[in-house]
């Protein structure tokens, strides 16, 4: 186990757009400790996104590397990225992404079902979840039968299927009012003092930033003040 949960060198992503190449990313250089929550913030096209798709694996950078856990997983192949994808990372999105026709029980377990070492009964450990998440009575409720905030809340049970040691949302509280996004925030801060879990949140959310240990600004596909606002979080 080391200290550092995410280390990206040199992250460059140039996308091919007709005739113009879209530099994304111009080489990030960050470090992300265990247990750290983390906000990236910047304005809109800044790269976020794309960011974040490659520290979690969906994506690939065009020139530099990306370690979690100590692991380089930059030239992994599709099957060795699902397996870290799965078990060391979860995702949590503007929109939820909950599939439509199962129960919020279903939705859950289905990442423990898919887990190639299963740690956990899919079903019981869906629950579990679900109950710490405040959402006892609404277990096999569906998607279109939750509240947004409840939704996310879901999301997040079922990022946290397989206790991967990063979390990583993206506008988490994009689509929700005030009071359900500070009970994403809440329920990110718990998971954090209860596992130890490291969680990045991309947010436009002011607020919502500003609950993060460390802020990193994200413009025009570089990272800058990396140094700046890290004196809430102990290093020791
Ligand atoms: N698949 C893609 N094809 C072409 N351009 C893209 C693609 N994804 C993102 N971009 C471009 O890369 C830049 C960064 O996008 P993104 O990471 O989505 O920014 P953010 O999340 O900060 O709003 C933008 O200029 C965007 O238009
Ligand atoms: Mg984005």
């Amino acid at each position: 186990m080391t200290d550092v949960m995410i280390r990206a060198v040199g992250v460059t992503k140039e996308l091919p757009l007709g005739q113009h190449t879209i530099h994304a990313l111009r080489g990030v250089d960050m470090e992300i400790l265990s247990g750290e929550i983390v906000g990236i913030v910047g304005p809109s096209g800044s790269g976020k996104s794309t960011l974040l798709g490659i520290i979690g694996g969906l994506d690939s950078p065009t020139q530099g590397k990306i370690e979690i856990d100590g692991v380089d997983i930059t030239r992994m192949n599709e099957d060795q990225l699902t397996e870290i994808r799965n078990e060391k990372i979860g995702f949590i999105f503007q929109f939820f992404n909950l599939i439509p026709t199962l129960t919020a029980l279903e939705n859950v377990a289905l990442p423990v079902q898919f887990a190639r070492k299963r740690a956990y009964n899919p079903e019981k450990r869906a629950k579990e979840l679900l109950v710490s998440l405040g959402l006892q009575d609404r277990l096999n409720h569906r998607p279109s039968e939750l509240s947004g905030g409840q939704q996310q809340r879901v999301a997040i049970a079922r990022a946290l299927a397989n206790n991967p040691p990063l979390l990583m949302a993206d506008e988490p509280t994009g689509n929700l009012d005030t009071e359900s996004g500070a009970a994403v925030l809440d329920s990110l801060q718990n998971i954090r003092s209860e596992f130890g879990t490291t969680v990045v949140i991309v947010t436009h959310d002011r607020e919502l930033a500003s609950q993060t240990d460390r802020i990193l600004h994200l413009i025009d596909g570089k990272m800058v003040e990396d140094a700046v606002e890290k004196h809430k979080f102990n290093r020791t």
